[in-house]
Formats: structure tokens, C-alpha cells, sequence
């Protein structure tokens, strides 16, 4: 069934064919037992009781698969929040899907995690807040956090996954960026992503305690450069810079509705994970419609596909292939508009709003920490 609203165009007025999604982000629950200030879930968290079960995990898994995605990256909140995680992790696995596991490493035990190794885990992601317990606790609003992922990290090794590190960047742990480096090759992991906080969800209410110095932005990608040098061939370093203090956005989720899909917990499906920020928006969900009847035919994924929808200054813009015209929840964030110009490109009429309000962000006395908390009752 096609939806009537959006059917993508070039700028010659040609049908654009989607392609087909690679990896699918499944958000089993919004549960987790750390707080921290950048995360970019939904301010309204879902409720445990609207989670999606095991089986249905297993039925929207198998669609994915016969949809054409590969991997599954089975994140939260803390996916260890589920007690049913390994047969969540079976159904992926029982689909063809290579299981990667996204996670703070606090509340899975040494047996659980053999118990997701027999499930079926490929690969594991272990979050990282800082290099100190002082800081990684007090970033994380979790106190023993710390001690809890180290020795998470020494099981992973003893187990045999293969290892990334996910450490979010931003103004008050960047100077400390070398040593998060330096940090992951000990831990013995194969890739780390550096990745500068982006504003979406509870970052955006923390955005006078997170948003990076222009200084801060110039000396992480020094130092990236220079470590993917040292590094070649040991582990891999991805990275994602601070935007507000770039001269172009980003390509985000490698354009709307062409590589990748998320699952909320309550089953809803979303282009990208900060989608729910476009409030005219509507999204469909798994409960109620197959997954690739929403990839191919429904109006959220199709808004923004192909380059009709494109705006002025990205229509005539030799980079509109390149980052699709940056990110689309951004452009709702800073210019109220899911259409407009990604403003932290330097082509936008918002630009220079969007810089002035970015350095006066980083400059100004770094606010307390609102930390991202489940509602009481939740
Ligand atoms: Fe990208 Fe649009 Fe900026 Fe061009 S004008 S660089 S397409 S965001
Ligand atoms: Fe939604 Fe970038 S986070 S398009």
C-alpha cells in the first residue's frame, strides 16, 4: 500500500526507487540504568509495558532480513535491562543476522553475557563516559560505573568478541580524548568511534554543559588524524565531528531512508533515531504493518528521499549527493523547519545564528548535568 503524501523525486520530476536498508538499529527498551546527559533517546521515554516482546522482535527480525539488512544493532537504553534479551538475540541470529550488542556493560554478569555468546552475539559495543572513575561516573550519573566496565571489558576479552568502543565526545571530557584512545587499545578493542555529541533528545536540554569550543573541535580532529596514523592496520577510528563548528553538515544516516532503519521499543519505525523530533511527522509501526511495506511505501521514509524535496541553497548545491542537504532533525532543531537547510551548514541563512549560538553555548559557565531519568512510575 502506497502511502499518498510524499512519492520521491529527482529534480527532473523522475520516481525515485529506494534502496534496500543494510543494518537496522533495534532499541529493545528505553530501560537503562545509567543517566546520562548526552543521550540522544526520546525525552519521553517508552514505558516498559509498551515494549515490544521477544516474538515480535523475532517476526520484525526475519522481515528485515528477507528486507535485505544484514546486521542488527540490538541497543536501549540498556538492552541488558530486558531479562529476555538472549531470546531476543536468538531470533536475530535464527534470522541470518549478524548480532551486534550496544551496551553500557552494567547489569550483564560474566554469565549472561556466555549466555548472549551462546545466543548468538557477533560483536560487542561497550560505551565509554571517561578514562577516570571520578569522571566516568559523574558523566554517566552512576556511581561504580567505572569499575563495572572495566571488568565488563576484561569478560568480553576473556570470551573472545571482537571489541569496539563507543565513546560520545563533547566539552567536558575532549581534553581527555588521547588518553579515551589510548584507553580502547589497551582494552584490546579492534575499533573505536569517537563521536562529538549530537544535540538531539536529552543532549539538546544539556547543550550549556556539552556543546564543544572551537578549540576543542580543531584539537580532536588533530588528534584523530593523528592517531589513525599510529594506529593503521592495530584499530580502526571512526569519527564524528563536532558539526556546529564545520563549514558542511554531515551526511546523516547516509541520507534518509537509504541504508538504514531503527525500531523503537514500542515498535514504532523510524528513518533515523532522533525522527520523533519532527512532530508533524507520523510514523508507522511494526504491530500494524510489515517492515518492508514501511521502507518502500510510507510517507516518513519517503519525505525526505530522491532531491525534489530538496530547498533552496542544496537544490543548485554541487554537494546535494554528497550530504543529502546534512541532517533533517537538526534542520528542526535549530531552524524549525525538517525541510529547511541543515543550519549548520555554512550555505544556510541560519548559519551564523547557529555558530553565534554554538560558541556562546561552549563559552558560557558550564550549566548542572539534567540527567536523562525515566519518569517516577515508569
Ligand atoms: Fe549540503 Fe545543502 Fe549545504 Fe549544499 S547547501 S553543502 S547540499 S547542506
Ligand atoms: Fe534524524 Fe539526522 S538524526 S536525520
Amino acid at each position: 500500500m502506497k502511502d499518498q503524501q510524499h512519492q520521491p523525486r529527482d529534480l527532473d520530476g523522475n520516481p525515485v526507487t529506494p534502496g534496500l536498508p543494510m543494518a537496522m538499529l533495534a532499541e529493545v527498551t528505553h530501560r537503562c540504568p545509567l543517566a546520562c546527559p548526552y543521550c540522544s533517546n526520546p525525552v519521553e521515554l517508552t514505558r516498559a509495558a509498551q515494549e515490544l516482546t521477544a516474538d515480535d522482535w523475532g517476526r520484525v527480525f526475519r522481515q528485515a532480513a528477507d528486507l535485505g539488512v544484514l546486521q542488527v544493532h540490538v541497543s536501549g537504553g540498556e538492552p541488558g535491562a530486558r531479562r529476555d534479551l538472549a531470546q531476543i538475540v536468538a531470533h536475530a541470529r535464527d534470522a541470518g543476522l549478524y548480532v551486534n550488542l550496544i551496551t553500557s556493560g552494567i547489569g550483564i554478569t560474566r554469565d549472561r553475557l556466555e549466555e548472549l555468546d551462546r545466543a548468538g552475539v557477533d560483536h560487542v559495543q561497550l560505551s565509554l563516559q571517561g578514562i577516570r572513575p571520578d569522571m566516568a561516573d559523574r558523566i554517566s550519573g552512576h556511581p561504580g560505573s567505572w569499575d563495572k566496565k572495566m571488568g565488563f571489558a576484561d569478560w568480553v576479552r576473556d570470551i573472545g568478541f571482537p571489541l569496539t568502543i563507543n565513546a560520545v565526545v563533547h566539552r567536558q571530557n575532549l581534553e581527555r580524548l588521547p588518553d579515551m584512545i589510548d584507553l580502547a587499545e589497551r582494552l584490546g578493542a579492534r575499533r573505536i568511534e569517537v563521536a562529538t555529541v549530537q544535540f538531539h533528545g536529552w543532549a539538546d536540554l544539556n547543550r550549556r554543559a556539552l556543546m564543544p569550543t572551537r578549540d576543542q573541535a580543531a584539537m580532536a580532529r588533530q588528534v584523530v588524524n593523528d592517531a589513525r596514523i599510529r594506529l593503521r592496520g592495530r584499530m580502526v577510528i571512526d569519527y564524528v565531528p563536532a558539526d556546529h563548528h564545520a563549514v558542511y553538515p554531515k551526511a546523516c544516516m547516509g541520507g534518509w531512508g537509504s541504508t538504514g532503519l531503527n525500531v523503537a521499543p514500542d515498535g514504532t519505525v523510524l528513518p533515523c533515531h532522533a525522527a520523533q523530533s519532527i512532530t508533524w511527522m507520523r510514523f508507522e509501526n511494526v504491530r500494524d504493518r510489515d517492515l518492508d511495506d514501511i521502507w518502500l511505501n510510507s510517507d516518513s521514509f519517503n519525505a525526505f528521499r530522491g532531491t525534489a524535496w530538496m530547498p533552496e541553497p542544496c537544490q543548485g548545491c554541487d554537494r546535494k549527493t554528497v550530504d543529502f542537504g546534512g541532517c533533517r532533525c537538526q534542520a528542526m532543531a535549530l531552524a524549525g523547519d525538517a525541510r529547511a537547510t541543515d543550519p549548520v551548514c555554512s550555505r544556510s541563512p541560519f548559519h551564523a545564528d547557529v555558530v553565534a549560538r554554538a560558541e556562546a553555548d561552549a563559552q558560557a559557565d558550564p550549566a548542572d548535568f539534567i540527567y536523562r531519568r525515566m519518569k517516577k512510575g515508569d
